[in-house]
């Protein structure tokens, strides 16, 4: 540290105080280089957990937890099966549904209004309610994942 400061006094009288303190700060920070990227990359981890709130484990559970609607035991395997990266089959019209699993369908989650509309639609017919952000974000974990 004294060391440093020595340097900076000469260093700031030959180049000028600009030049001066734009060397001191490097210099000051070279050492601790390692904590500064420490320190960013737990605030990114930080920030894009903040983005993506939801569980996984939590989504994966309720993906196939079955719901008494309408006098029928629903789930969203019901159509989309257990297996994300397996193709589906709806319930009621037969349809083939395409694999839900982003690594095997990669259109999948790209649209985030064809999601909302989606959500909107299967939480209403599966659990007979519209999902809440906590049970999206755990979904769109769960789907993200595979
Ligand atoms: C009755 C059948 C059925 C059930 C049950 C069902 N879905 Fe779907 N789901 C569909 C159909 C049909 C589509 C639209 C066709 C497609 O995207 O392949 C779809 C599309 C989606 C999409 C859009 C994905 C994208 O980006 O393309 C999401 C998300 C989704 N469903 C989530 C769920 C969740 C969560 C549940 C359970 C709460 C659920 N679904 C239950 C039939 C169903």
């Amino acid at each position: 540290m004294f060391e440093i400061q020595t340097s900076n006094a000469k260093t700031q009288r030959r180049e000028g105080r600009k030049a001066a303190s734009a060397r001191f700060s490097f210099t000051t920070f070279a050492p601790s280089r390692l904590c500064v990227e420490l320190f960013l990359a737990s605030a990114l981890a930080a920030a894009s957990a903040q983005a993506e709130p939801g569980s996984a484990s939590a989504g994966e559970a309720m993906w196939t937890r079955p719901f008494s609607v309408d006098g029928e035991n629903r789930s969203c395997a019901d159509c989309h099966t257990a297996d994300l990266t397996a193709a589906g089959r709806h319930v009621r019209t037969r349809k083939t549904i395409e694999p839900m699993a982003p690594s095997v369908n990669p259109q999948r989650l790209s649209d985030p209004k064809k999601v909302e509309k989606w959500f909107k639609r299967n939480c209403r017919w599966t659990l007979g309610r519209e999902c809440n952000d906590q049970e999206k974000g755990d979904f769109l974990a769960y789907i993200r994942s595979r």
